[in-house]
């Protein structure tokens, strides 16, 4: 399976916090890490995890930054062949709080993701399934959601709109509680497939206005949620284009998402096909 990823590349400065900051307040005492991130790299990375050939198509500064944030998709074989420098724009970065129970805060600043261009149709050559994520620009998502024959599964975070043909022609929506209620309860209705996460209580895979698979993920220390959300995504798109059913592919996604809260960072902690695998065997959840 060859899975085409149109998103964002950044690199994660996360600071570990006791409580997350309210407006105003300082937090002091945090400690600092810096991780692969940005939501399409993360999603790239999770489907090479689960034995997906994977084509990256984003954007980076011409800056140390990049290196920091390509490392670990160099080092697991994402393709970067369509990579776009921007020369003169900085490579994006996430601000990270993360709390003692491991929610998050994150603020992005854009930089390079912003000027993600439609790559040409040589880039989508030979991929079975095209993910693309609103963290690169949205006209640049649509134009290629558009073209794309194959598989197309759509991230709609963050929250952003985004046309009603471009929906309409997503096989696979994925959002969160959030993102739902800034797309409209609608989403649900659509004739395609619509996975709704809803963190530690699971998800549900919804199609026509009638919800036809739920999951509730196995009990695991939460360690840090940066990333699970991602893994989710990467998951579900490459079961169901290997042909799972519907329900054992959201069983599939929300074991790679547990395993991926039990680690810290983002690329850091995606799973590996075999530990998946594992969590999908067991009959104890
Ligand atoms: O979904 C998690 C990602 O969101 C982080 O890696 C961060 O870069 C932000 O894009």
């Amino acid at each position: 399976m060859r899975v085409a990823v149109l998103g964002s590349v950044n690199l994660d400065l996360v600071a570990r916090v006791a409580h997350l900051p309210r407006p105003g307040e300082t937090v002091g005492e945090a400690t600092l890490a810096r991780h692969p991130g940005g939501k399409g790299a993360n999603q790239a990375l999770a489907a090479r995890r689960l034995g997906a050939e994977v084509q990256l198509l984003a954007a980076v500064g011409a800056d140390g930054a990049a290196d920091e944030a390509l490392a670990l998709l160099r080092a697991d074989g994402v393709a970067l062949d369509w990579l776009q420098v921007a020369q003169a724009t900085p490579t994006g970065i996430a601000l990270i709080a993360v709390d003692a129970a491991g929610e998050n805060q994150i603020v992005v600043a854009p930089g390079a993701n912003a000027t993600l261009a439609l790559p040409e149709p040589a880039a989508f050559a030979g991929c079975d399934a095209l993910i693309g994520v609103l963290e690169a620009p949205v006209p640049t998502v649509a134009a290629a959601v558009r073209a794309f024959p194959g598989f197309v599964a759509l991230n709609l975070a963050p929250a952003l709109p985004v046309s009603a043909d471009v929906v309409a022609r997503a096989d696979l929506i994925i959002v969160n509680e959030t993102e739902l209620a800034a797309q409209g309860q609608a989403l649900l209705d659509r004739a395609g497939l619509t996975a709704l996460t809803l963190g530690a209580a699971g998800a549900e895979l919804w199609q026509g206005g009638t919800r036809i698979a739920d999951c509730t993920p196995p009990h695991v220390p939460v360690v840090d949620t940066v990333g699970a959300g991602d893994t989710f995504v990467a998951a579900i798109t490459v079961a169901l284009v290997a042909g799972l059913v519907p329900a054992a592919a959201l069983r599939f996604a929300c074991a790679a998402s547990a395993l991926a809260v039990t680690r810290e960072g983002a690329q850091p902690s995606l799973p590996w096909r075999a530990e998946v695998d594992a969590l999908v065997a067991r009959t104890d959840w």
